[in-house]
């Protein structure tokens, strides 16, 4: 009899379903449906305020200054409740940007690898432009420079007069010169943060070349200590203030001077990897004048907030507390746990053969992914199929996270993306060591050309 070998599958960036906290949502939805003060007066199956379910909104605002408490209390106002990070990035830019104005989309290379697409679908087709990383974030000397040729270039270009908008004039929206995108905290697929420093400086390039910055802070509450002492007790606060924190408080916020009161930054997060990507809910943060024109969107002006149900759901576990639990007693201990085993089963079988996580391993770690650099001349698409076919296992080449349209700005040919979050624990560890057996194979096969 043939034995038919599992396939391991280190490509999926999905929550493992033991991870999905059923019971806690079931319970928020017995809540939701069965108390009828809050089931007559704030029915969740009615039609959602243009800025969403105001109980989760209140609720959020509530967790989210506790766990970003290096600054001031969120005001509710500054939150607009979505259909999660990548529904929202459609609705911002529907709102925000206007494609014969908005220049260019300024994005991290490698990037969220759906990014591209939704922005390409905005208009921005042949207009994306990767900005590399290195171990402080985003190049932001390099973004500066790209900004500033792509205003000269357009000066030389066309008088003002001369472009006709695609969109109307709207008091609730303005529309950006250019448009940048991140994941600044944990990245996808990376797993770099990007330094304060560099997001200060991120801030105010943006402000001077009236950029938005676009950042998806989906991953920022799944952190742990990599010390191999530490308790494996929560960690509630985060490691550093987001974008639209520091654009917040810098230097006068988006009330300084001759500020529009827009600011330059918008956080995106999102109950996705906290609770369930099935939720297709979230949030978006950013100053108050921002929050309402992004509720202004017209697909929220038909009907409201998307995913009013599932909202009142959330709103529920973040009141009762089991959302705060489940991040710190089952989340953050059981990636804390994946990220050691598949970063411990690298060291053993993949450092040695020349292959490197140029993230080097910090004190807080987070995340869902594992970023690899292979040794020359390998490459990673090839070691990709070759991992498929010949050892049954799936991982993500980096070229699959190149900006599109722009892929030959940053070299990601030798990079694999790992992720720890989907395969069942026990098989990480074999995971590597297929991996490791593809790449020697490959080596062997090399050298002996
Ligand atoms: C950086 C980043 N942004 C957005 C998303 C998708 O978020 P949502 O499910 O809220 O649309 C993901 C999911 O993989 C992600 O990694």
């Amino acid at each position: 009899m043939s034995h038919v070998r599992q396939i391991i599958n280190l490509a999926k960036g999905h929550p493992n379903p033991s991870l999905l906290p059923v019971n806690h949502v079931r319970a928020a939805s017995v809540t939701a449906f069965s108390d009828p003060e809050i089931f007559t007066a704030q029915s969740s199956l009615l039609y959602a305020p243009d800025d969403g379910y105001r109980p989760l909104k209140e609720n959020v605002k509530a967790w989210l200054s506790r766990f970003y408490s290096d600054s001031p209390q969120i005001g509710a106002d500054r939150i607009c409740i979505t259909g999660g990070a990548s529904q929202n990035l459609a609705c911002v830019l529907q709102v925000f940007s206007d494609p014969t104005y908005t220049r260019n989309v300024w994005m991290v290379a490698p990037t969220y690898f759906h990014a591209s697409r939704i922005f390409e679908d905005n208009g921005f087709y042949k207009r994306l432009r990767a900005v590399a990383e290195d171990e402080q974030g985003l190049d932001v000397e390099y973004l500066e420079r790209g900004l500033r040729a792509s205003d000269e270039q357009a000066a030389r270009q066309a008088s003002p007069t001369s472009i006709s908008p695609s969109k109307p004039p709207r008091p609730y929206s303005k529309i950006y010169r250019h448009l940048i995108y991140a994941v600044p905290t944990f990245s996808n697929p990376s797993s770099m943060t990007m330094s304060r420093l560099r997001r200060e400086q991120l801030v105010r390039v943006a402000r001077s070349y009236d950029a938005l910055v676009i950042t998806d802070d989906v991953y920022d509450q799944l952190l742990w200590s990599t010390d191999p002492d530490a308790s494996h007790t929560g960690i509630e606060r985060a490691i550093l203030p987001r974008v639209v924190d520091i654009d917040r408080d810098l230097e006068g916020g988006p009330g300084r001077k001759g500020a529009d009161g827009f600011g330059n930054s918008v956080s995106n997060g999102s109950f996705s990897k906290i609770v369930g990507p099935g939720c297709r809910t979230g949030w978006a943060e950013g100053t108050p004048r921002f929050a309402w024109g992004l509720s202004q969107c017209g697909s929220s002006k038909s009907g409201g907030a998307p995913s009013q149900l599932v909202a009142a759901f959330m709103a529920h576990m973040l009141q009762s507390g089991t959302l705060q639990d489940h991040i710190s007693q089952v989340l953050q201990p059981a990636y804390a746990r994946r990220y050691k085993i598949l970063v411990s089963a690298v060291e053993k079988h993949l450092i040695p053969l020349g292959v490197t996580l140029p993230q080097n391993p910090r004190q807080i770690m987070g995340g869902y992914f594992a970023w690899l650099k292979l040794p020359e001349p390998l490459h990673a698409p090839e070691i990709a199929v070759a991992a498929q076919q010949d050892e049954d296992l799936l991982i993500a080449p980096g070229s699959a996270s190149a900006v599109w349209g722009d892929e030959a700005a940053v070299d990601l040919s030798r990079n694999i993306r790992l992720c720890f979050s989907w395969e069942d624990e026990n098989n990480l560890t074999e995971g590597i060591a297929r991996l490791a057996r593809v790449i020697v194979k490959r080596q062997i096969a090399n050298d002996q050309e």
